[in-house]
């Protein structure tokens, strides 16, 4: 545990598979797959900061509008908490819409993969916020919940953010594991606040991960260079491309990376040859698109109901209030 004042950082003892053994795992699957927290080593992170202030990602600006709106009303609702814990905080500038707003010493336990965004966004929020503490974790957030669980309690109520639609990234059954296991460290009078980007038509969708500067793409790929950096592997980037499409029953983006030839390619630091003919591809992410209906079911299972919703005006995101 690192500790500086007002800023601790603790690492998860057991964070399962590492990256090595997941990329093994998942170039030898019969469907090729990388899970997507592996985009967000600190090139990834600063592409996906970039995403953010592209034309086509509406997500953002619509979270960024609806928060900014509505933020004297969520901070509210969100009782006296004392406690704010983040899942997949990155680099937290939608929160601090909400920092504004919440009154009196407060506890911000924000949780990422990336621990280098951590330690940046901790700092750069003790600046800014002088009675605030950061008890950063570097967790996957699907394990943070026992973390949580071993903290002193705080002196008032405890809320969870998920924004940005991260929740999107995980199928049914894991979203509804991570919320059962939320549920079991929370009190009563505790907070969910769920940031869910909701379904819309295919021309608005594909565009956003699909954008003309090819932004995405680059963060896409940046997978195949982060094996070629940290596992000695050997792909040439330019014989993949990247492919995003809204697939309408499963109400989903899939992204993949696609081989553009057949090739053989080896991984130095795994021992491994992976072989790909050629139009096969690697899934690399799922971005699920909701309505109530979705959420409701996802959480419900969990123990949550639905108390409030706020939407930007378009109507195409929403922040929940779980309780
Ligand atoms: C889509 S970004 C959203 C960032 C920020 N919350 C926002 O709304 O702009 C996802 C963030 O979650 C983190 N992340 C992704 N998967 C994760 C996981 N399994 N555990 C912890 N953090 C994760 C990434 O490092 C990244 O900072």
């Amino acid at each position: 545990m690192a500790e500086t004042g007002r800023f601790t950082l603790r690492r998860s003892p057991d964070e399962g598979p590492g990256f090595a053994e997941d990329i093994r795992a998942g170039l030898t699957a019969v469907r090729k797959v990388i899970p997507p927290r592996y985009f967000y080593d600190e090139l990834g992170s600063a592409l996906f900061d970039a995403i953010c202030r592209l034309p086509e990602y509406y997500v953002t600006r619509a979270e960024n509008e609806l928060l900014g709106g509505y933020r004297r009303e969520i901070a509210a609702a969100l009782g006296g908490v004392r406690r704010l814990v983040e899942l997949g905080s990155g680099s937290a500038r939608k929160t601090r819409l909400l920092l504004d707003e919440l009154a009196g010493p407060l506890e911000y336990v924000p949780v990422d993969v990336d621990v280098s965004m951590l330690q940046r966004t901790g700092h750069e929020l003790l600046v800014q916020y002088p009675s605030l503490t950061v008890s950063a974790l570097s967790y996957d957030f699907r394990r943070a919940a026992r973390a949580v669980r071993s903290m002193a309690a705080p002196s008032g109520s405890t809320s969870v953010l998920f924004l940005g639609s991260t929740i999107g990234n995980l199928d049914a059954d894991e979203a509804t594991a991570l919320f059962r296991d939320l549920r079991a460290v929370l009190n009563p009078g505790d907070t969910v606040l769920l940031g869910a980007d909701l379904r819309k038509p295919k021309a608005i969708l594909e565009p956003a991960y699909n954008d003309a500067l090819g932004v995405t793409a680059a963060f896409n790929l940046n997978l195949l260079q982060r094996i070629n950096r940290e596992l000695g592997g050997q792909f040439d980037l330019r014989s993949f491309a990247h492919r995003a499409f809204f697939d309408d029953n499963l109400s989903r983006i899939e992204m993949h990376l696609v081989s553009l030839r057949e090739q053989t390619v080896r991984i130095e630091g795994l021992g491994l040859e992976v072989s790909f003919t050629e139009g096969e591809t690697i899934h690399t992410e799922n971005s699920y698109k909701y309505d109530d209906e979705m959420i409701g079911a996802l959480t419900g299972k969990a123990g949550f109901r639905i108390e409030k919703k706020w939407m930007d005006t378009k109507g195409w995101f929403a922040e929940y209030l779980l309780v």
